[in-house]
């Protein structure tokens, strides 16, 4: 499958009466190299994240813990994805504008990227976003 859209990847679940397991490795479960992991927590309710697009930059959104919600916008239509399970990753390549809301009390959003920290690869202006995706 293209890795140009975004899409839920059902991750292996592992199931076991002593607790469930799931993981991810380098292109396999996730399309590419993993440069870099992190995580948002302790999020205060009616927050919101993100609010931003990369120019390159691919990631795969989980949600650890509890629930949130990622709403895309490619340009032309915005995209909602309810993230509540631990086994299911949401795949979002570059040119995408992103944000996370809805977050559940005590809910872990667990994101690896292709690329290590770099401001260069944000848009962060909306207007700017749009005008680069019409071009
Ligand atoms: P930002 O990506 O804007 O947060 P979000 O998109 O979740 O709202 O990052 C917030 C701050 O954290 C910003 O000052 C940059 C810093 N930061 C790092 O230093 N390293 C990282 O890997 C990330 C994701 C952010």
């Amino acid at each position: 499958m293209s890795s140009t859209e975004p899409r839920l990847i059902d991750l292996p679940k592992i199931l076991d009466d002593r607790g469930n397991l799931s993981f991810f490795q380098n292109n396999a479960q996730v399309p590419f190299e993993i440069k870099r992991v992190y995580w948002i927590y302790d999020v205060p309710g009616g927050e919101i994240r993100g609010g931003h697009a990369y120019k390159t930059l691919q990631e795969v959104i989980i949600a650890l813990s509890g629930s949130f919600d990622v709403v895309l916008f490619d340009g032309k239509e915005e995209k909602r994805f309810t993230l509540n399970r631990s086994y299911q990753g949401l795949y979002v390549p570059g040119m995408i504008w992103k944000h996370l809301e809805n977050f559940s009390t005590n809910s872990v959003a667990l994101i690896a990227a292709d690329q290590p920290y770099s401001e260069a690869e944000y848009l962060r202006d909306p207007e700017l976003f749009k005008s680069m995706k019409l071009s």
